[in-house]
């Protein structure tokens, strides 16, 4: 075998972001929105990569300067992935990815882990690595720790094993929930967020009140630990409620925005049982639940504040191998 194509799910955050990254748990599910990605095996020496929707074309350079030099935003985590590979187990043909993906990367649906998890599943299948989940999962993580220095690795978890989490910072627990299908109702802000920067902004805003960020982060735990109950349950209404007081929680860290706050009023005032930002804030994507027969005026009063609507199915299968 000499070349490979591998797919692995976006996911959206449920309940939890920010505490999660501060060893607390978090429920992430994973979207039917893919990434994929091939890998061909080469006879130089060399890594070569095409991934047009981050603006990477024509990238190329010898094998053993992976991880050296300036890299281009887009290739870091592709090309960090395979030098932490490469330092387990030696690499010893040229390889040329070619990614692509079904979801645009301003979306927050988690992009780069995704493929960073393609081609660590790509690489243990073309070099017969024989990686478990657990395995792909740690180096995966470990390359987004070393491009980030931050992160809980939801999004690597989530990317991995599909279905819907219960997670807790780094992996050290990976439960998948046994639920039925959840229709999220998910709308785009249209503002680009970075992670990295909000997570550092919640730090700077409560330095001095350190106090007050661990009771947020334990009652955010409480939120989730609930949410896994009634979730699991089927009791939608219930876990609504829950999103709301998260929301309550992430205003007070000051990661959500007016436009996300706009989107989020006009989805609960339609009738959802609950809305919330997903995933850092400061833009992105925001979530809402609703009974069956209130989703479209939900999704019009979405839209009406500014959002777009993406339509996507939760609780998505994990990374497989396609070709
Ligand atoms: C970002 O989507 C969610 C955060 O909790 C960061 C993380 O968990 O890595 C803010």
């Amino acid at each position: 075998m000499n070349r490979i194509t591998v797919s692995a799910p976006g996911k959206l955050m449920l309940l939890g972001e920010h505490a999660v990254v501060d060893n607390h748990p978090c429920l992430v599910t994973a979207v039917d929105q893919r990434m994929r990605v091939t890998v061909e095996i080469l006879d130089i020496l060399e890594f070569q990569l095409e991934a047009m929707d981050v603006n990477v074309t024509g990238y190329r350079k010898p094998l053993r300067e992976l991880g050296v030099g300036d890299i281009p935003k887009g290739a870091k985590f592709v090309e960090i992935a395979i030098k932490n590979i490469n330092e387990k187990y030696p690499i010893k043909t040229g390889l040329k990815i070619t990614t692509t993906s079904e979801f645009s990367s301003q979306f927050g649906f988690g992009s780069s882990s995704a493929s960073t998890v393609c081609v660590v599943k790509a690489l243990s299948q073309l070099l017969k690595l024989k990686l478990t989940n657990k395995e792909i999962f740690d180096i995966s993580y470990k390359t987004v720790l070393d491009i980030q220095g931050k992160g809980s690795g939801f999004d690597v978890g989530a990317a991995v094993y599909g279905g819907t989490l219960y997670f807790v910072t780094g992996g050290k627990m990976i439960e998948p929930l046994k639920i039925r299908s959840l229709s999220l109702i998910v709308g785009y802000s249209g503002v680009k967020a970075d992670t990295v920067t909000l997570m550092n902004n919640v730090k700077v805003t409560f330095a001095n009140k350190q106090d007050r960020l661990t009771k947020i982060y334990n009652d955010i735990e409480d939120l989730v630990n609930q949410a896994k109950v009634v979730l699991v349950k089927g009791d939608l209404k219930t876990f609504g409620e829950l999103m709301n007081k998260n929301q309550k929680y992430l205003q007070e860290l000051g990661v959500s925005i007016d436009k996300l706050d706009n989107m989020i009023k006009g989805a609960l005032a339609a009738g959802a049982y609950g809305a919330k930002l997903s995933g850092a804030g400061g833009g992105d994507c925001m979530i809402a639940i609703s009974p069956e027969n209130k989703e479209k005026e939900v999704e019009r009063r979405i839209k009406q504040a500014g959002g777009e609507i993406i339509d996507v199915a939760t609780n998505a299968e994990g990374v497989r191998i396609e070709s």
